[in-house]
């Protein structure tokens, strides 16, 4: 549990939405920021120059460099936002993460490799990063931003959900682990914003792609006429970010969008068997499916 008051946080994942909305968001309420952008001098140039002009009091937020895929990125970036916020991260707030869509088979072994290294040990380099200095203060809050598939397993979004499941087992497990020093884990799963962040990579292998190009086709179709367009506003997951970093005690997860709630609720609610099958009907591939 925190006190009320200004908070200091440090935000990964700060060249684009989530993270850069949230940092945003959280410098103008007053809080003490340190925002994490890969590249500040590069793709997340424009970024990082609107976060470094805001000031709070007379303290500027601070921008630093941070790939979260690097050991010494991380060491490095999280001493600068030690010594920015004098040695007390309340909260660690972390985005940097990104998502990769289509067949299992057509994802090549190091494109998961590689967005696991982003998604999932990432997020263990920062945990690990700034626990000793939560543990030194008696208190922390690590806000994890998963997603609605975080908890749930649907066709061709299997590449990034194992990164989403992992990062919520990791999370949640160290809820458990470190309450005894002070640390709560906040985890907030969103629905997809989509037309907010950048687009999701393709799985790269071509020829195995095309191969499952009928499931595809039947399930863009069944999408069409069934699902919801991107849920609305991106600011709904700012503004639950900085809610969570706010709140004086939070819950440990937290859907954000009515199409994450209602696909989490699906998934707590239906036996193995229910759940299969109403996610084969709701993406049109019940049509290739052996099993009654
Ligand atoms: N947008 C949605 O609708 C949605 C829905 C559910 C869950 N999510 C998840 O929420 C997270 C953030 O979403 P978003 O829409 O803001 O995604 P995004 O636009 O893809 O941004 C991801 C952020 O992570 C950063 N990042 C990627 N690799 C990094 C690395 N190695 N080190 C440090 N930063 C890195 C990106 O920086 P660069 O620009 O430098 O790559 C970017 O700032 C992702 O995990 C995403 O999958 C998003």
């Amino acid at each position: 549990m925190l006190d009320h008051g200004p908070r200091h946080v440090f935000v990964a994942g700060c060249s684009t939405d989530f993270g850069f909305r949230a940092a945003r968001a959280l410098a103008r309420r007053g809080h003490r920021v340190v925002a994490g952008v890969r590249e500040p001098e590069g793709r997340g140039r424009h970024n990082a120059e609107a976060l470094g002009a805001l000031a709070i009091g007379g303290d500027r937020l601070l921008v630093v460099p941070l790939d979260v895929d690097d050991d010494a990125s991380v060491t490095a970036a999280t001493g600068h936002a030690l010594e920015h916020l004098d040695g007390r991260v309340d909260a660690l707030v972390n985005t940097a993460a990104y998502s990769v869509m289509g067949p299992l088979e057509a994802c090549p072994p190091d494109q998961l490799l590689a967005m696991l290294n982003t998604n999932v040990v990432g997020a263990l380099r920062l945990f690990r990063a700034v626990l000793p200095a939560m543990r030194a203060s008696g208190q922390g809050r690590i806000v994890q931003l998963t997603s609605g598939l975080g908890r749930a397993a649907v066709p061709f979004m299997g590449v990034y959900s194992a990164s989403a499941w992992a990062q919520e087992c990791f999370a949640e497990v160290l809820s458990y682990e470190a309450a005894a020093f002070g640390v709560e884990v906040a985890i907030l799963e969103p629905a997809n914003y989509r037309d907010g962040g950048q687009p999701r990579k393709p799985v790269g292998d071509q020829d195995r792609l095309e191969v499952y190009e009928p499931q595809l086709v039947a399930f863009a179709e069944r999408l069409h006429q069934t699902d919801r367009p991107p849920e609305g506003d991106p600011e709904e997951v700012a503004q639950a970010l900085v809610d969570t970093v706010e709140a004086v005690a939070v819950p440990l997860r937290t859907p954000i969008g009515e199409s994450a709630r209602a696909l989490l609720e699906l998934r707590a609610r239906l036996t193995a068997d229910e759940y299969e099958r109403e996610i084969l009907e709701r993406t049109g591939l019940r049509q290739f499916f052996h099993r009654d």
